[in-house]
């Protein structure tokens, strides 16, 4: 099925080339839901992204295939020596009374928090921006300098790149109903110094705010995008590209996990396998509303 202009230009947004199939008598895949393939490498989508959201008209169920195995965050690893991180449940001092939190609460503990030292060094905490009960929920690793100075998350290049590719499967973080307005949150509500690397005792410390915040919107899709956000959600610690392509579970909500949109900036080659992540993550979805 060819591009609508309005795909073809989101995907352009994402820095993706489309790629034309050959005369369709000569080649055009015999199986209907066979997809357009993207540049800049030829990729197999694993389903066709929807025309203008992804809110089919009909639930389509979408059963784990040998490419797309569900695999449970308590499940023991295939390779257990390779995801030695502490477990997303890890204890932390403030979880307690965190778990039991309203928004509103929720909010003034992440305005007020003062757990570890980047609360020293921050200008703003970012808590996270979207619908409260939204269908699709984005995690992310930590502010960066633009998002400390307005606090709120991906307002930098990265967050342009993230609109882009939320935009291109029908989706935004502006208001919008539950099955279109996402809620975007990190890992880590302050921005590490210099834009460094989170350290674990800092991801211990923040991690019941991400893990209320999940439980508050309850999403029926949860998007990790690199490798902190990954170790949250899941506690594992393996090469993104050995995670992606996989259903992973936390506690019950279907997560699939991609690259950082910080990474596709400095590595444009592997945004084509962000769009099938992307694609992957729409059939998960749509499987979801089925039920
Ligand atoms: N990168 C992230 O992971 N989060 C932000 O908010 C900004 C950049």
């Amino acid at each position: 099925m060819p591009w609508t202009e309005r795909q073809q230009a989101l995907l352009q947004g994402m820095g993706l080339r489309i790629w034309s199939p050959p005369p369709p008598a000569a080649l055009r895949p015999a199986a209907p839901q066979a997809a357009p393939l993207a540049a800049p490498v030829p990729v197999e989508m694993p389903a066709e992204p929807p025309a203008e959201s992804p809110t089919p008209a009909v639930a389509q169920r979408v059963e784990p295939t040998p490419a797309h195995p569900v695999v449970s965050a308590r499940t023991p690893p295939a390779a257990p020596a390779a995801a030695a991180v502490p477990p997303p449940s890890a204890p932390s001092p403030q979880a307690t009374g965190v778990a039991a939190m309203d928004w509103p609460a929720l909010r003034e503990a992440v305005a007020g928090c003062q757990a570890c030292a980047l609360c020293e060094s921050r200008k703003n905490t970012v808590f996270g921006v979207g619908h409260t009960s939204a269908e699709w929920m984005i995690v992310g690793e930590a502010p960066g300098e633009q998002e400390d100075q307005q606090g709120e998350p991906f307002v930098g290049a990265a967050g342009q790149l993230l609109d882009a590719m939320l935009q291109a499967i029908g989706l935004t973080r502006v208001e919008a109903d539950a099955a279109h307005q996402v809620f975007i949150a990190n890992t880590l509500k302050c921005r590490p110094p210099r834009n460094r690397n989170p350290l674990p005792e800092e991801l211990a410390q923040c991690a019941p705010f991400l893990h209320r915040q999940i439980a508050l919107v309850r999403p029926k899709v949860l998007l990790a995008m690199g490798r902190f956000a990954i170790q949250q959600l899941l506690g594992r610690d393996e090469p993104i590209g050995r995670l992606r392509g996989q259903i992973h579970d936390y506690h019950g909500t279907p997560v699939i996990v991609t690259y950082h949109p910080a990474y596709l900036l400095r590595q444009p080659t592997e945004k084509a396998k962000a769009w099938e992540d992307l694609c992957l993550a729409v059939s998960v979805y749509r499987q979801r509303q089925g039920r």
